[in-house]
């Protein structure tokens, strides 16, 4: 029948969908999800993140990168960690990875090439060519989670001033 309409229930919305996603989903991630998010108009984007690993599904993010997004004027403290699963290469759009070890355990779940497409190390944007990596701050002192946080936002500003979603 001439303009039957099919909805397309694997698009969920008309934003677009953007993952950051790291290993615990406590650390990287909920900083890149934060920081994204407040450059974004969330009439048009949603920013979400996730683990690889699923240790602290359900946990909120770590406290100091809580306390770093906070200097920041960023609230990350409602954040819950989630583990990333394969149904995340149909709702998202953009999935961006802090390690190479994500960007392998990740597309390890992709189904097709387009899927895999949609990956890429989020310091792409600021070191193109050179598979930089965001450092895990997990083991470490505040010192990494202030690193983090000075990559994770000169990365999001690139990504934001390039057009790379439009
Ligand atoms: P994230 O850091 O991947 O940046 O969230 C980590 C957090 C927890 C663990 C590893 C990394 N962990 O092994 O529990």
């Amino acid at each position: 029948m001439a303009g039957f309409f099919i909805p397309n229930f694997k698009k969920h919305s008309l934003k677009t969908k953007i993952l950051m996603v790291c290993l615990g989903n406590i650390c990287r991630s909920p900083l890149a999800h934060g920081i994204l998010e407040n450059m974004l108009d969330s009439n048009k984007f949603e920013v979400q993140s996730a683990g690889t690993g699923a240790w602290h599904v359900g946990n909120k993010p770590d406290p100091r990168s809580i306390e770093v997004a906070a200097k920041n004027n960023i609230d990350i403290s409602r954040q819950r960690a989630k583990q990333f699963s394969t149904y995340d290469f149909e709702i998202y759009d953009f999935i961006f990875v802090m390690d190479k070890s994500n960007f392998r355990d990740v597309i390890k779940l992709a189904k097709t090439p387009q899927e895999i497409e949609k990956v890429s190390l989020i310091l792409d944007s600021t070191h193109p060519g050179q598979d930089k990596e965001v450092p895990d701050p997990y083991y470490g002192g505040e010192h990494g989670f202030k690193q983090a946080y000075d990559l994770l936002y000169k990365a999001c500003e690139k990504i934001v001033s390039s057009g790379s979603f439009s």
